[in-house]
C-alpha cells in the first residue's frame, strides 16, 4: 500500500514536472532581434519620357533594424506569424544615365509587414524547432527624398508600394520553457517603380528589390 502510494506520487510529480516544451496550439510567441534587409535588386533601365538610357540601372544598399515577429500557434505544428520592424532606410543610386546625374539619387524608407503561415514539422516535445513558412507582403515606401545634388536636377521622387509573396525558413531553440533563440532567413518579392521629373519629362525606373531578409534574436512564449 505504502509502496503503491509512493509510486503514484512519484508518477504524479514526474508528470507535473516541467520539461522544455516547445510550441503547442494556443501559444503566443513574440520574437525580437536584429533584422537585415539585403536587396538583390534587378533594375530595369532608367527612362526619361521616350528616351531610355541603355545600360543604366538603379541600385539600393542594405539596412539593419529592430525586427519583431508575433506568432500564434493554431495547432501544435501550424502557426500564423506577422513580421514587423522599425523602418528600413536605403540609399537609392543610379548608374549609366549621364555624368552629373549618376551617383546617389536619394533615399527612401519602408516598412515591409509580412503575414505568413508557418509549419513546424517536429514534435512539440523537441526543444529544437525548425520551420518553413509562406506568406504575403505589403511594402510601404515613404519619406522618399532626392539627394542634395539630385535635387538640383530633378523634381519630386516617388516610389510605388508593393504587394508580393514571401517565403522563409527558420529555427527556434528552446533555452527554457518560455525563452528561445531564433534565426530566420526570408525572401520577399518586392517589385516597384521609382519616378521623378526632369523638367516636364517623367523619369522612371522599374526595380525588382527582391531582398533576402535575415533575422537573429530571442523569442518569448506566452
Ligand atoms: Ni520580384
Amino acid at each position: 500500500m505504502r509502496k503503491t502510494l509512493f509510486t503514484a506520487s512519484v508518477l504524479a510529480v514526474a508528470l507535473a514536472a516541467p520539461f522544455a516544451q516547445a510550441h503547442q496550439a494556443g501559444d503566443v510567441i513574440l520574437r525580437a532581434g536584429a533584422i537585415t534587409v539585403d536587396p538583390r535588386e534587378d533594375s530595369g533601365e532608367v527612362s526619361a519620357g521616350a528616351t531610355t538610357f541603355d545600360g543604366s540601372q538603379a541600385t539600393l544598399d542594405s539596412d539593419t533594424q529592430l525586427g519583431l515577429n508575433f506568432a500564434y500557434m493554431v495547432t501544435d505544428n501550424v502557426g500564423i506569424e506577422l513580421l514587423a520592424a522599425t523602418p528600413f532606410s536605403h540609399d537609392v543610386g543610379v548608374k549609366g544615365v549621364a555624368q552629373g546625374i549618376d551617383g546617389k539619387l536619394g533615399s527612401l524608407k519602408h516598412l515591409p509587414p509580412t503575414l505568413s503561415i508557418v509549419y513546424y514539422p517536429l514534435d512539440k516535445s523537441s526543444s529544437f524547432q525548425p520551420y518553413v513558412g509562406a506568406g504575403i507582403n505589403y511594402t510601404w515606401f515613404f519619406d522618399t527624398k532626392l539627394s542634395s545634388s539630385a535635387d538640383q536636377v530633378f523634381d519630386g521622387f516617388d516610389v510605388q508600394d508593393s504587394w508580393g509573396v514571401a517565403a522563409q525558413v527558420g529555427m527556434d531553440y528552446m533555452l527554457t520553457d518560455s525563452i528561445m533563440l531564433n534565426a530566420q532567413v526570408r525572401y520577399i518579392d518586392i517589385d516597384t517603380t521609382g519616378t521623378t521629373y526632369l523638367g516636364d519629362s517623367k523619369v522612371k525606373v522599374d526595380i525588382d528589390v527582391d531582398p533576402m531578409v535575415y533575422m537573429v534574436g530571442l523569442g518569448y512564449k506566452f
